[in-house]
């Protein structure tokens, strides 16, 4: 990796870009501040950006030929109003980059500019991902839908994470993220007055006996040595206190690890709402829809990063697996790759209005990913 001056120098860049782009948090399909921001960086560093019909994000391009490696951050905010006391706290009322997203497009920046230093050395071609929506979720399928990743040899994506301190990294193989789904419910019967449930079905009733024994389908049908949840997190119905509602929607998600899992919960999930609904006289609508699946990396690219952790200096720790998801598995459908969780202070979760990605991580973390990309084309780590 380059000399100290230019380390230095690229420290100093990725922090700024870093704190410019936590004061302007975009929501997801949103981006279009920080895309230009992105680009203005990139074109100044004459990195070379991709023509792509992308409204928000970007592909850029460093080295050529084959193989081809890629970098992927994501770039959205949230919905959130931040709480921290940062002096480069957001200035958009409502939206905060309280994931991190802020953090992984500061050092896949990074890594551009160390890549670009070494461009002649390259023995290929690294493609490096501003991807727009990971939290609609499925900003993932707009870049894979442009075609650019085709003949991508291996994907490298990372996270902050509040488990670990600043040089520390997490890294797991296998199911390192679940696969999300979710679903709706809607319970019809028939209304009627609080006093006479007789004459009608009651909504409310198959509502609440549905949520208690959907409970049963990780208990009882998924393997107890298997991870899986199913969570209702909305329930809808009635508007007043003597009226019987004639229907009530529920929604939630579901979360798991196998595919067998996540079929098996579908099924259930739609038996038992036809069940509940016929046992006390009314009908129900299911409607259940898939989202990324699991995120699961590659073992391999996992030993590899473990080796590139080391020569990075990071400290490497075992990355505990999560029911949480990630679109960057849209990729892993495609193509084998490896999700590092990248230490950035010890503090609030992600989706918190505390949470802070510590700075002092970012030049870690740009060198991390630099080093993944540029070592992935020298090994040709996809061969071993
Ligand atoms: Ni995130």
């Amino acid at each position: 990796m380059p000399e100290d001056g230019y380390r230095d120098e690229i420290k100093q860049k990725i922090t700024e870009t870093f704190y410019w782009l936590h004061q302007h948090p975009e929501l997801s399909y949103e981006e279009y501040e920080t895309t230009s921001r992105l680009k203005e960086a990139l074109t100044a560093a004459k990195i070379k950006i991709l023509d792509l019909p992308l409204a928000t994000g970007l592909v850029a391009e460093v080295g050529q030929g084959e193989p081809v490696i890629a970098l992927r951050a994501d770039i959205d905010a949230l919905p959130i109003a931040e709480q921290t006391e940062l002096s480069y706290q957001s200035q958009q009322e409502g939206k905060m980059h309280a994931c991190g997203h802020d953090f992984h497009a500061a050092a896949v920046l990074g890594a551009a500019w160390l890549l670009k230093k070494q461009e002649a050395e390259l023995p290929g071609k690294v493609l490096l991902i501003f991807q727009p929506a990971e939290e609609a979720p499925g900003g993932a399928k707009k870049i894979l839908a442009t075609g650019v990743l085709a003949g991508v040899q291996a994907i490298f994506g990372l996270h902050t994470s509040p488990l670990f301190p600043v040089g520390e990294v997490g890294l797991m193989t296998g199911p390192v993220m679940a696969a999300v789904d979710q679903f709706n419910v809607e319970f019809q019967g028939r209304g009627a007055h609080a006093a006479h449930p007789e004459r009608g079905s009651d909504t409310i009733l198959m509502g609440a006996t549905f949520v208690t024994s959907l409970q049963s389908i990780v208990s009882r049908n998924v393997s107890p040595l298997e991870a899986a949840v199913v969570t209702v997190t909305q329930f809808h119905g009635g508007n007043t206190w003597n009226v019987i509602p004639g229907k009530v929607q529920l929604e939630g998600t579901v979360r798991t690890q196998t595919p067998e899992a996540r079929a098996l919960i579908q099924q259930r999930l739609q038996e038992i709402a036809q069940g509940v609904a016929a046992s006390f006289g009314g009908t129900a609508e299911v409607q259940y829809t898939a989202g990324p699946s699991v995120t699961y990396n590659d073992a391999q690219l996992y030993e590899f990063a473990r080796q590139t952790a080391r020569a990075a200096g990071l400290i490497e720790r075992q990355a505990p697996a999560s029911l949480g998801g990630e679109d960057f598995a849209y990729y892993l459908e495609k193509i084998p790759g490896m999700f590092s969780l990248i230490g950035t202070g010890v503090g609030p979760v992600n989706h918190n209005p505390k949470f802070i990605a510590d700075p002092q991580a970012l030049f870690p973390a740009a060198d991390y990913m630099a080093r993944l990309a540029q070592d992935a084309l020298r090994q040709q780590v996809w061969r071993r």
